[in-house]
């Protein structure tokens, strides 16, 4: 990315924790992909955002560098695209902290992320887990980010990002650009395999999720084990048949066949045709990616360079909005 081309800038960001999701590919990474070309991308690891829940140091920094791997084995272009970790970039805390002095209890106390993060770790609702939406907002606006695509459980986020942009704004004309997120609805939203009224969420169960790095068996057992209903029929209706439209839905973005078409081509077969021609779509959409993770991994000097060389450069676009930010606060800057 050239910081003299007139692009709008993309940002988006991943937790370097659990296993990476197909939820993580079909909402986020692909899309990353399929937009790269049209913006200024950068691409983050958020690893400060995972000290929110306790890490294993070891696993923690394999998981960075596994994430750094996988963003470029999807198809990412570091050249291109700025692929590096928060923590390398201290400006992304630094503008937290005056985000969070803008930023109210209330509207943080009803984030349902925080909600159900505290109910799931009663023994740690620690204060970054409350603010971890500010972080995230200063993720955002430190790079005056145009668009911001998720998944929509990222959606209330980017509200409160937005929310907060314009609160500055109204005091300070002009500080921040106002992020809009994307979230396409087919993408949205991939659901766990076995309880598929629920997100596929990276800390669940194994069975529940397929990790961008399972072998093609391990994702024909999973979708063969995948809860469906008793009905027998294949059609899509999120709300009544849950596990058969999250089948289908993976299947149509993975093989590019319409929704329309392809439940009437499958109409009358049964489960285990659609279980199997969906795992073979996961199977063959994987395969190119892992075949490219293996190289990268046998290769860690070339990301540990990459991810030092991106993150200047997004230190650069940063210190640009932080210094914008502390001089119309009126921090004295000499
Ligand atoms: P994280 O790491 O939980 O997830 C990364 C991305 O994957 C999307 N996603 C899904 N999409 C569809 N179906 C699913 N089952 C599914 N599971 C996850 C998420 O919506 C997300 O886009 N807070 C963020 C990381 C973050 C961030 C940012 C994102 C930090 N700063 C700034 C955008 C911009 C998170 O925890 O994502």
């Amino acid at each position: 990315m050239s910081e003299t081309t007139k692009k709008p800038v993309l940002f988006s960001g991943i937790q370097p924790t659990g296993s990476i999701t197909l939820g993580n590919y079909i909402g986020a990474m692909r899309n990353f992909v399929l937009l790269e070309d049209d913006y200024d991308c950068l691409f983050c690891i958020v690893d400060l955002h995972a000290l929110t829940v306790r890490q294993d140091p070891a696993a923690l920094r394999r998981k960075t560098l596994e994430l750094a791997a996988l963003y470029i084995a999807a198809g990412l272009d570091p050249e291109r695209s700025i692929i590096y970790c928060q923590s390398h970039v201290p400006q992304h805390a630094e503008l937290a902290w005056v985000l969070n002095c803008f930023s109210y209890m209330g509207e943080l106390g009803r984030m349902t992320q925080f909600k159900d993060k505290s109910a799931r770790h009663k023994d740690n609702i620690n204060a970054g887990l409350f603010t971890y939406p500010v972080l995230m907002a200063a993720d955002i606006l430190l790079y005056q980010a145009a668009v911001v695509p998720v998944g929509a459980d990222q959606k209330q986020h980017l509200e409160i990002t937005r929310d907060i942009a314009q609160r500055l704004n109204a005091i300070y004309p002009g500080l921040f650009r106002v992020p809009e997120p994307h979230i396409p609805r087919e993408t949205a939203k991939i659901q766990s395999l076995s309880e598929p009224e629920k997100k596929m969420s990276k800390s669940d169960p194994e069975d529940s999720l397929i990790s961008l790095l399972d072998k093609p068996e391990d994702v024909r057992r999973k979708f063969r084990r995948a809860v469906t209903d008793s009905d027998g029929e294949i059609r899509f209706d999120p709300e009544n048949k849950p596990g058969v439209s999250n089948l289908l839905s993976i299947l149509s973005v993975l093989s590019g066949e319409g929704m329309e078409a392809l439940t009437q081509r499958l109409a009358g077969q049964g489960y285990g045709k659609l279980k199997d021609e969906t795992a073979e779509a996961v199977n063959a959409a994987l395969s190119p990616i892992q075949q490219r993770f293996a190289q990268l991994m046998a290769d860690k000097t070339y990301l540990a360079h990459t991810l030092a060389d991106n993150a200047r450069r997004a230190q650069g676009m940063a210190q640009k909005t932080l210094r914008k930010v502390y001089k119309k606060l009126g921090l004295y800057q000499p």
